[in-house]
């Protein structure tokens, strides 16, 4: 059996942020997320993920995978050794939590590696520009013989840039026995798992040639360095297939987003979540999509749409804003400062300016007038709003749910709507006018 331990009980003292950093966002996904979706795509059979810091965080991350618990922080060796216990016969791939962009090649490079050569620990190195915190790797005349930590290098042995990624593979008995063994006589005074290599005989280092997929993120600033890195990617990726994105080095694309070519996406852009959008659409600009759906030859500019869906040809914006489990039909046009709250709009329908639609069900070719309400909150519930076709609801009128507006009625504007109105009716809902002759002029004298 091929098992995998992910190390990711560890504070992340050096984030200097509330969350523990394996939970941490890179471009608004965990880094946890992408190192167990690479997992998944790899040989490993089975994976084991290390929790401790605040591991609450983590439990709507971790399907599939078996959890062993440190309580205590005393090091990475000591984390590995909690989960031991998990581990039956057979060869483990242990990860850093903190390294999310390790792909499922590298993992099965590595573990391919380890069992092609007949070792008992492969250890996966890399050659860094600059090795600041990195375990550095010791030779001596061509063979490995260990691991030294930043902390515990020389002067001389801080020079060396061959480093330790932090992917190890290791026969699971031999494993077993080697963590027992590990000190924790270092400054640090933690169990390091890098120790092991002390107490293993047959071992070898692999040298892993993408090194930016290795980077552990320790800090906030590497953090940045690699959502830069990857931002780039993913946006690369998206114009060779088709995508024309507008002053991409502005533009913030999240690594599950997918997106049909011939569209645009225009400067100042975040789309992430899982994001689809279809054909010829224009996204932006100073837009931001999460988790939405936008069909074909639509439009979103300047507006926000979480969780919520934009059928063909609609367009959204300049300044909207659709949330949860919104539909905006095909053609249907939505314009300034509307914000649509868990509503479904039919198709041609239109919502020009100034308008709020929450808890509410929208028919075919309504007319929403500038101002149009629907007054779904009653200080303790939310009620429904019901609209049919061919509806034209005149301006600033407040529809007080739970109300229905049958096929083909008329709102006069102005009106503040209770009661239900039939189909075809015109329902006018405000005071009688009078105009008293000269009032205005007397008063001024
Ligand atoms: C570690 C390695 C270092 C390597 C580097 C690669 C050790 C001692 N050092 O250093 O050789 O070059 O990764 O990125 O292993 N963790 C726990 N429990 C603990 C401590 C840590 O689960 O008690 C977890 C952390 O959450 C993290 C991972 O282990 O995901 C690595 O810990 P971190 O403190 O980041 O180690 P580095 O100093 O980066
Ligand atoms: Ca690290």
């Amino acid at each position: 059996m091929i098992y995998s331990i992910v190390l990711a009980a560890g504070k992340g003292t050096r984030m200097k942020t509330e969350l523990p950093k394996c939970a941490f966002p890179l471009l608004k996904k965990p880094m946890i997320s992408y190192i167990l979706e690479s997992l998944k795509g790899s040989m490993v059979e089975k994976n084991i993920v290390i929790l401790g810091h605040k591991k609450e965080y983590f439990s709507d991350l971790l399907d599939d995978c078996l959890i062993a618990y440190q309580n205590e922080q005393l090091g990475t060796a000591h984390a590995v050794k909690m989960g031991l216990e998990l581990l039956n016969e057979g060869i483990t791939i242990i990860l850093p939590g903190d390294a999310p962009l390790i792909s499922s090649e590298i993992i099965d490079g590595l573990i391919n590696e380890h069992i092609e050569n007949k070792n008992e620990l492969t250890v996966g190195a890399m050659v860094v520009n600059n090795p600041f915190g990195y375990g550095r790797i010791i030779m001596k005349d061509d063979s490995f013989v260990g691991i030294v930590e930043e902390k515990e290098a020389t002067e001389e042995q801080k020079q060396i840039n061959v480093c330790n990624s932090g992917l190890m593979v290791v026969n699971n008995d031999v494993l077993k026995k080697a963590i027992s063994q590990v000190k924790n006589d270092n400054s640090k005074h933690e169990y390091y798992l890098t120790d092991i290599v002390y107490y293993i005989e047959r071992k070898g280092i692999s040298l892993i040639k993408n090194v930016e997929l290795l980077t552990g993120v320790n800090d906030l600033y590497t953090l940045s360095c690699l959502e830069e890195f990857l931002r780039d990617s993913i946006n690369r990726k998206h114009m060779y297939n088709g995508v024309n994105i507008i002053n991409q080095s502005s533009v913030i694309i999240g690594p599950d987003v997918k997106i049909g070519k011939g569209t645009v996406i225009m400067p100042n852009t975040v789309i992430t979540g899982n994001t689809e959008i279809g054909e010829n659409s224009i996204i932006g600009p100073s837009s931001e999509l999460h988790n939405a759906v936008i069909m074909n030859n639509a439009t979103v500019k300047h507006s926000v749409v979480y969780d919520s869906k934009v059928c063909d040809n609609a367009t959204v914006g300049p300044f909207a804003h659709l949330r949860m489990n919104t539909i905006v039909g095909e053609n249907d046009r939505i314009g300034n400062f509307v914000e649509i709250k868990k509503s479904t709009l039919g198709s041609n329908t239109n919502a020009a300016h100034l308008t709020y639609m929450g808890d509410s069900i929208i028919g075919s070719h309504v007319n929403m007038g500038c101002g149009v309400i629907t007054v779904n909150y009653d200080g303790k519930n939310k009620n429904k709003t019901i609209i049919g076709d061919n509806v034209f609801v005149g301006c600033n009128s407040n529809l007080i749910a739970p109300v229905e507006i049958g096929d083909g009625a008329y709102i006069a504007a102005g009106s503040t709507i209770t009661k239900d109105v039939p189909n075809d009716a015109l329902a006018i809902a405000r005071s009688n006018q009078t105009n008293k002759e000269d009032y205005a002029k007397k008063y001024k004298k």
